[in-house]
């Protein structure tokens, strides 16, 4: 058994002195083994000496950057002292050293777009409008769809839903596509006029702009629709090919189409963690609008691409930070906008 072996064998074992020890045996010889020096690293964690596991990740992510873990203990142990930005920039390269690891995706997110959870704002949306008339295409599980609270009345629309949540709220779950659903439902007849809308279902942004119209035309018109996914990370995420676990699709066109086809909708981005909450107010279900220019919105949009730059992509999707209070005013201004016949 080689020295390198040895330590490995202790630390399963929990004998970190003795791992410990042969690593630096290991090191002695070759100083820039980068095992050794990530198993240094994780002996320091284990032991609580965050600066010093600092160090050995660096050192190893410098020595072999093409190793995700490296990257990713490093941006856990700088997460942990509270340094986000470095956090977000190691979570950033081990994304990019192994594009599937989910875990370096979703730290990534969660460093980059800091404040509330999209579920947090899903809750507090949910606190503040108290919709007669909810509907979310795309439950899966029902963890969103179970934030609803009597008396308002919810509406889950999946073709394919893994229910694992309870509702409090009186609840229908239709299981068909969202297209299917528009086809034979008429909402405001059975139910009344959609409030609150969550769009979460199929990610091409044809879909999410199709439910869209759908749901203004069934919607009240002071309703709020949000859209998930509408600030991706990186453009490998936003590809309409899924090519990696955390994806988001290219649902986030749906924001700069309706902001260039549909100026009299107030349209937003909330950059809340894992991927962005698209927030449309001041609907018009009477509009025909999108309808009418669907050719055009295809062969103008169909093949953009994400801009790569941060700072572009949150202008283009008037990306705003993730603080409940401060959207919420937001909103209600606009809305007051809107029912005074301002436009903006
Ligand atoms: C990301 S999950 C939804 C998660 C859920 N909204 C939440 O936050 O808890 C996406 C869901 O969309 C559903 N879906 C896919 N295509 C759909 C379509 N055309 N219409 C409605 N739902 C669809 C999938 O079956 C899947 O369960």
């Amino acid at each position: 058994m080689d020295t390198f072996t040895r330590a490995l064998s202790s630390l399963r074992q929990g004998c970190y002195d003795d791992a410990a020890q042969f690593c630096s045996e290991v090191l002695e010889n070759e100083p820039a083994h980068a095992q050794a020096l990530h198993v240094l690293g994780v002996i320091a964690v284990q032991q609580g000496r965050l600066n010093e596991a600092e160090e050995m990740f660096r050192q190893a992510a410098e020595i072999c950057p093409s190793d995700a873990r490296h990257h990713l203990n490093l941006a856990n142990v700088l997460r942990a002292r509270d340094n986000v930005e470095k956090a977000g920039a190691a979570y950033r390269a081990a994304a990019e050293a192994q594009p599937g690891a989910l875990a370096a995706w979703a730290g990534w997110a969660y460093s980059a777009m800091p404040g509330d959870h999209y579920r947090d704002l899903l809750r507090s949306f949910h606190g503040w409008l108290e919709p007669d008339v909810y509907l979310e295409i795309g439950i899966e599980s029902g963890r969103a769809l179970s934030l609803a609270r009597p008396p308002t009345q919810a509406i889950g629309i999946d073709p394919k839903p893994m229910l694992q949540y309870t509702f409090q709220a009186p609840t229908r779950i239709f299981r068909v596509t969202s297209d299917e659903f528009f086809s034979a439902q008429e909402v405001r007849e059975q139910f009344g006029p959609v409030n609150m809308a969550f769009l979460d279902g199929l990610h091409l942004f044809e879909q999410t702009l199709r439910d869209f119209i759908n749901i203004e035309r069934q919607a009240h018109q002071d309703g709020v629709v949000l859209i998930h996914d509408c600030l991706p990370l990186h453009p490998r995420v936003a590809q309409r090919n899924r090519q990696t676990e955390f994806w988001t699709g290219d649902t986030w066109k749906v924001i700069p189409i309706l902001k260039q086809f549909r100026p009299d909708l107030e349209v937003l981005t909330i950059a809340s963690a894992p991927t962005g909450l698209g927030v449309v107010t001041r609907l018009d279900p009477g509009s025909t609008v999108l309808e009418e220019l669907w050719e055009e919105i295809m062969d103008q949009w169909l093949r953009r691409q994400l801009p790569e730059d941060d700072a572009a992509r949150r202008k283009e999707l008037s990306a705003v930070e993730s603080d409940f209070a401060s959207i919420r005013k937001h909103i209600e201004k606009a809305l007051n906008r809107a029912r005074a016949g301002v436009r903006a």
